[in-house]
Parts: C-alpha cells; structure tokens; sequence
C-alpha cells in the first residue's frame, strides 16, 4: 500500500491537464468509483488494526492532495482557455430567455379599430395635442361662450387672446384640418391622445385615447352612417352584434346620436357589465353640421357627410370587462402581461 500511495502522490505532481476534459478524466481516474485513490480507500477497509493509524493518515493526505491538484488542473485549464481565446462557456446550452415586452392594450384597441375602418377605405389622420380654440371649438360650431363648450372641460395653455391654445379635448380638430386641406370625397379616421380637466375616476381620466371619423362625400345619409357603425360593431364585437341609436345632441352634428351596441356579454340578458340593460354606450355619432362644412370650405348644398368619434379606453374595457380606467394608465406589469398574447380580442 506504501508503495501505491507514493507512487500516485508522484503521479499526481506532474499530472498536467490542457483542458477541462482531461482535468476531469484525471479526477475520473483518481477519484472516481473505480478511481485508484477510491481503490486504495476500499483495502484500507482491511489492512491490519495496527496499521490504520498509519496509513490512515497517509490516505487522509493522499485524498486532500488529489482533490486540491484536480481543483488546480481544472483552475488552469480555464485560465488557458481564456488565455487562447477559446470560448470556457459550453456554447451547447440553452440560452436564458429575455423577458420581452408587449403592446399596451389601448395600442391594440386602438389598431383594431383603426384596421377594421381602413378596410372599409378610409385613411389615417392625425394632428397637434396641442390645438387652438378654433380646430377644438370655433369651426366646429361652438360659438363663443357656448355652454356646450363646458361639456368638455379644457387645459388651457394660453388664455387671454382671440384664439388660445389649449389641449384638444378631441380628435374632431383633426377632422377639420383634413377638410382645410383636402379635396371631397373625403374618408378619414384619427386616432389620438386628448385631454380634459375632469377628476380621475373608475370612469374618466384627464388624458384618454379617441378615435374619431369623417365620411364627407355627394349624397351621404344618415342610412349610410348606421350602416358603417353596424359593421363596425360587428367586426369588433362579433357578427351577432346589434346597434341602437338614441337622439343625442353635439354641435357640429345635426342629427346627432349616441350609438349603443348589444352586451356582448349577457347576450342581452342583463348583467352588471350593461347595468342590467343589455346595451353598451359606445360612441357618439351625426351627420356633419352644413355651419360645419362652410367652416371650412364645403358646399353644404353640394355635399353631405357623417362624422363619429369614439374613447378607446372605454372599448376596450367593454371588450375585456376591465371595470377600472384607471388600470390602463397605471402601468402595473401585472395588469399589462395579461394582454402579452393578445393579438386578437
Ligand atoms: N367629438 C365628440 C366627443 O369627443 C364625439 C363625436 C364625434 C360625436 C363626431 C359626434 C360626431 O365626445
């Protein structure tokens, strides 16, 4: 037994390893379950009692130096590796997976319903969040001082001349700004940020998402804009969907509505989400106010239009059952990973 244990011990004092692989097959060799070192511990087992003070210890020695000249080969294996440039990671692992972001609900919502009106011809538009009075108010038929003006509080960002800035509380500024600039027919919608001075809420926010539309063209009806409404409806709340228009009233639409649709949910029935009525107020709508289309130089007499605007927080918390607004601005990665998948409501 002397024997062998110095002759591995001397062994082991010019062992070299190049590599990680043969550091291991040494430690196989040495200390594996076949290892001559484990061999040597195995007849240990039964050497005579006088001599297991002895090479007990000697074996003891024996074992550490092994494993501290393995730790040593497998330490400069690696630093040679680095030294050589060869790569010391094992490039056969799977890689850790990035956590990736998604688009924001209201991103979604917002493309769907932009999508479903392009596949009906009509373009995207899209315009200043910060406006002036006459986009917002003026050429839309809200004269000065018009009490109708407070159904939409506004952020002032100047005040005290004839036509302040402020932050548009819609997107029908933009809808103006198409008719000063194209030709008719015209067929747009606008998506965008808008603001009003309202207190945060369940219900509203002081910043929210619209989509608004214009259809302006020869012998536009009110029968043509139900239609739209209803494929709208449908494309976004499923074919089954009906629409109900009840009287409404906005300044630069004569006839006016406000559009429900039937609740998706209850099928009708009645439930909590429809307040038990089995109908979902989703957006306004009218034909377009002729004051309006002189504004901006359209022959009311030649041509007649539909216009309809929309909060997107609103859809899409019809169409998930979201019941606070206040989620969509927020930002808690609990809430938006939920919609990490949804490409399709
Ligand atoms: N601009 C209106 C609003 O913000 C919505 C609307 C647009 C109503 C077009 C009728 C026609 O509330």
């Amino acid at each position: 037994m002397k024997e062998a244990i110095e002759r591995i011990m001397a062994e082991l004092a010019d062992l070299k390893a190049a590599t990680q692989k043969e550091a291991e097959e040494a430690r196989v060799r040495f200390l594996g379950k076949k290892g001559e070192v484990t061999a040597l511990m195995e007849q240990f087992r039964s050497i005579a009692p006088e001599l297991k003070r002895e090479y007990g210890q000697k074996l003891n020695e024996l074992k550490k130096y092994t494993q501290a000249k393995i730790e040593e080969l497998k330490a400069a294996a690696d630093a040679s590796a680095v030294a050589s440039g060869a790569p010391k990671e094992d490039l056969s692992m799977p890689g850790d997976a990035f956590p990736l972001g998604s688009r924001h609900p209201v991103s979604i919502v917002r493309q769907q319903i932009v999508d479903i009106f392009r596949k009906f011809g009509y373009d995207v538009a899209e315009g200043p969040e910060i406006e002036d009075d006459y986009h917002v108010f003026e050429a839309l038929n809200f004269p000065p001082n018009h009490p109708a003006r407070e159904m939409q509080d506004t952020f002032f960002v100047s005040t005290g001349h004839v036509n302040p800035l402020l932050l548009r509380t819609h997107t029908s500024s933009v809808q103006v700004r198409t008719m000063e600039t194209q030709d008719v027919p015209i067929r747009v919608v606008c998506p965008g940020r808008v603001f009003r001075n309202e207190a945060i809420s369940a219900r509203a926010h002081c910043i929210f998402h619209q989509v608004e539309g214009l259809y302006i063209d020869k012998d536009v009806t009110f029968a043509d804009l139900k239609q739209a409404i209803l494929l709208f409806a449908r494309e976004m709340f499923g074919p089954d969907t009906q629409i109900r228009m009840r009287p409404s009233y906005f300044p630069f639409t004569e006839p006016s509505a406000e559009v429900d649709v039937s609740c998706n949910i209850c099928k009708g029935k009645g439930c909590n989400i429809c307040k038990g009525t089995g109908w979902l107020e989703i957006m306004g709508c009218g034909m377009v106010d002729p004051n309006v289309l002189k504004a901006s130089g359209i022959d009311p007499s030649k041509y007649s239009g539909f216009a309809f605007g929309m909060g997107v927080e609103r859809i899409a918390m019809l169409k998930w059952q979201v019941n606070d607004l206040r989620h969509y601005f927020e930002n808690d990665m609990r809430f938006l990973s939920e919609f990490a998948t949804a490409t399709e409501v």
